[in-house]
């Protein structure tokens, strides 16, 4: 076997979770009860999946984040029906990152990802070795995937949505972390590391600390900040991830503190219910190694914008039953926009206000790229967003300007990463060729 490749084996299936004391709840997982194993790679590493289908239904397995070729991208073309097995391989050629892996096939990526199936896909890279911060998995640096979820009286976790929810993406009034439900941590008493995925399919999370604590975030979605940002809040809407350092060295064993979703006027405003508690930090007796932040994480090269080749607009409409890009909804048989090889592009991404309630804000996803934010609505971008990201936060009557190279060839999608909106058609196909 060689060495440099590394060899993986999924299995989506149906399993059982405990989510109500005592009661079981229907719930699909790969290789378990719920969700997937962190996949850890390292970059420059060959990677060979073996992903079988043990559903009733097909489905899909989607790298987000990954620049892959698009046949190995898990979009709604790569189809696995029921007791089938896909296998893709690529190389990694981008830094450390936490990414993360779903299921999108065309009407019922919602269901799936609500039902179970997501799961992390971290990249470490020489970078990463070498930055002085907590990296011991578990001890000083935990992955959360955040979501939300309604649960009935009976207990079950199944997917329901209604109007609200289909037309605004779906709320939840319960919270999962990593599966499991009343979620609480043990940190160490020092410096902790959190990887953040807002795994939800429609909400909005303002994350902040019970006790008003100040965190560092160090990572996007696409890899390290070139130096870490300080925050009390953080922003993240469905898909976007983001690394932070918290510092519990002030606090004393035994202590509590919470995250919690802050809320604001971003939140749906149907279900505006303010602050809400996610999960519960306890302090333990463990110190860990001392921490710095450091003072700078690593280099970005910048695109420049003299270097793009082509200039092309998305135009995001509609709130309720109809919800286009540039006047369309997918269609699995139209490629919408071409793209030459290794072309660098700028895409000028804007939510068209439409109606009387004035639009409401959609995370845009490309596949297949990271892309640095160029501006939003001509203002250089908040400190936080001038790393890598592959999910944007759009806001009604907002412009976002992004510029990525094109180095992958195949066809990829571009779509509202709330997945009710993506289920609806908010989608559209781009080939590189
Ligand atoms: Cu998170 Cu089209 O993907
Ligand atoms: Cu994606
Ligand atoms: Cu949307």
């Amino acid at each position: 076997p060689d060495p440099n490749r590394a060899e993986f084996h999924l299995t989506a299936q149906k399993g059982k979770t405990e989510i109500l004391d005592g009661i079981e709840s229907d719930t699909l997982g790969y290789n378990g009860n719920i969700l997937g194993p962190v996949i850890r790679v390292r970059e420059g590493e060959k990677v060979a999946v073996k992903m079988k289908n043990s559903l009733d239904d097909p489905t899909t397995l989607h790298w987000h984040g990954l620049r892959v070729d698009g046949e190995n991208d898990g979009g709604p073309h790569s189809g696995i029906m029921p007791g089938d097995t896909w296998e893709p391989e690529f190389t990694i050629e981008q830094p450390a990152a936490t990414l993360w892996y779903h299921p999108h096939m065309m009407q019922s990526t919602a269901k799936q990802v609500y039902e179970g199936l997501a799961g992390l896909f971290i990249i470490e890279d020489e970078v990463s070795d070498s930055l002085a911060i907590p990296k011991e998995y578990g001890v000083n640096d935990f992955p959360l995937i955040i979501q939300d979820k309604n649960i009935d009286k009976d207990g079950n976790m199944k997917y329901e949505p209604g109007m609200n929810d289909i037309m605004m993406g779906l709320y939840g009034s319960s919270f999962l972390v990593n599966g499991a439900i009343n979620p609480f941590l043990e940190v160490p008493q020092g410096m902790v590391r959190l990887r953040l995925l807002n795994g939800s399919n429609g909400r909005t999370y303002h994350f902040e600390l019970s006790n008003g604590q100040k965190f560092y975030q160090i990572a996007t979605d696409g890899g390290f900040l070139e130096k870490p940002v300080e925050m009390t809040s953080l922003q993240m809407s469905p898909a976007e991830r983001a690394e932070i350092l918290v510092d519990f060295s002030e606090l004393k064993p035994g202590e509590r503190i919470k995250l919690i979703d802050s809320g604001s006027e971003l939140s749906r405003t149907v279900t505006d219910e303010g602050a809400v508690e996610l999960m519960e930090l306890i302090v333990s007796e463990e110190s860990t190694e001392v921490y710095e932040i450091p003072e700078q994480l690593t280099k970005i090269d910048r695109y420049d914008v003299e270097q793009a080749n082509v200039t092309r607009d998305m135009v995001l409409a509609g709130v309720g039953a109809t919800l286009t890009i540039n006047d369309k909804t997918m269609d699995m048989t139209r490629i919408d926009e071409e793209v030459k090889l290794n072309d660098t592009e700028i895409w000028v991404v804007t939510n068209q206000r439409t109606g009387t309630q004035g639009g409401m804000p959609h995370p845009f996803h490309l596949h297949g790229v990271q892309f640095q934010v160029l501006d939003r609505d001509g203002n250089p971008p908040a400190e936080n967003e001038t790393g890598w990201k592959d999910t944007i936060l759009v806001h009604p009557g907002e412009t976002i300007r992004i510029i990525t190279k094109f180095e992958h060839i195949g066809i990829f999608m571009y779509h509202c990463h709330i997945l009710e909106h993506e289920d609806a058609g908010m989608m559209g196909q781009y080939e590189v060729k």
